[in-house]
């Protein structure tokens, strides 16, 4: 069956360029309406232009949709607030956050200066914090909810000089996994998406015909997917590029018991280090307590 968002609403951040455009581009052809934020920097944060997200806007009106603009920063707590204002303002609900926007500061560790630091944690990290904190009361009220936030395979495993930007990416999935427990009961799930397409924070990293394959379009016909009522997990970890798509997870290897009576000494640790780090039928948690298959079984049983 067709996929539709007539009558949804979403805000999508840092949408006036490369993949959140292509979300919202997805989003908006199948009946969504969307709030383009996009502040219109230069790769490195610096500087504002409106000229992005307008042109996005226009793009949606001209295929018949409807979008509105928004120049905002998602680091700002107030600018947050006020892109989901725009929403309400303006259509009186709001469905779906793609919290996408990025910058890029990459630097060896010992050359990262704190302003670089500081600077990809506010927009990545906070940047999900403010606008999922803004447009969660409206999703609890309304018992329903999409959120998917921008998260990457450099959080996810590590890319050489991205300290900060690794930090803040896995710190998505850190989100996500609380936010797919606090959304439960209201039918508000959460994912990251890892993608990888050729824009302009990638396209000097690849050949020429590489970039003409790796477009953002095949990422989002899997974040329209995860955006869509039809999709009821939550929770999860996708990577998406143009020729795969699959799931990354955290997973909790077998542990080893021993009588807690005795503290271990640290040979036995050394013998025993090989099981300790084993992850053979290792699984992904739901929570702290509970395996996602054991939480799967128990919702299942209670209907
Ligand atoms: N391109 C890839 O292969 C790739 C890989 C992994 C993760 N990502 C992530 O996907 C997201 C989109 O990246 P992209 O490749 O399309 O980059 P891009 O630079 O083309 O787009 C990012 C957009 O975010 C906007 N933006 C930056 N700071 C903002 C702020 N404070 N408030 C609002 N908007 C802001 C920029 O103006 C820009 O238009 C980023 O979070 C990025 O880290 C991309």
């Amino acid at each position: 069956m067709t996929i539709s968002f007539d009558g949804q609403v979403a805000l999508v951040t840092g949408a006036g360029r490369g993949l959140g455009r292509a979300y919202a581009l997805e989003l908006a052809r199948r009946g969504c309406k969307v709030v383009i934020n996009d502040l219109g920097g230069a790769l490195d944060g610096e500087s504002n232009d409106e000229a992005p997200a307008q042109q996005v806007v226009n793009e949606i009106k001209e295929f018949g949709g409807d979008a509105i603009a928004n120049y905002g920063s998602v680091a700002d707590y107030e600018d947050a607030y006020n892109m989901v204002k725009a929403a309400m303002d303006t259509w009186g609900r709001l469905d779906i956050v793609v919290a996408n926007a990025g910058i890029l500061r990459d630097r060896a560790i010992h050359n990262m200066a704190e302003e670089d630091w500081d600077r990809v944690i506010d927009v990545h990290l906070k940047g999900c914090y403010t606008v999922v904190h803004h447009a969660w009361p409206i999703f609890r009220q309304q018992s329903y909810g999409r959120v998917v936030l921008a998260s990457s395979n450099s959080g996810l495993y590590g890319n050489f000089g991205q300290t900060n930007y690794a930090a803040a990416k896995a710190g998505m999935v850190g989100m996500i996994n609380v936010l797919k427990l606090e959304g439960e009961k209201y039918n508000i799930n959460a994912h990251c998406i890892a993608p990888a397409a050729a824009t302009r924070m990638t396209e000097n990293l690849m050949p020429a015909e590489r970039v003409e394959q790796m477009k953002p379009d095949h990422v989002a016909s899997v974040v329209a997917f995860l955006c869509s009522r039809e999709c009821e997990d939550s929770g999860l970890v996708i990577e998406a590029a143009a020729g795969r798509y699959g799931r990354s997870s955290i997973v909790k290897g077998p542990e080893v018991n021993y009588d807690p009576s005795e503290v271990p000494t640290v040979e036995w640790v050394q013998e025993k280090w090989g099981e300790i780090t084993s992850l053979d039928g290792a699984e992904p948690m739901w929570g702290i307590r509970e395996t996602r298959k054991q939480h799967d079984a128990a919702k299942a049983k209670s209907g």
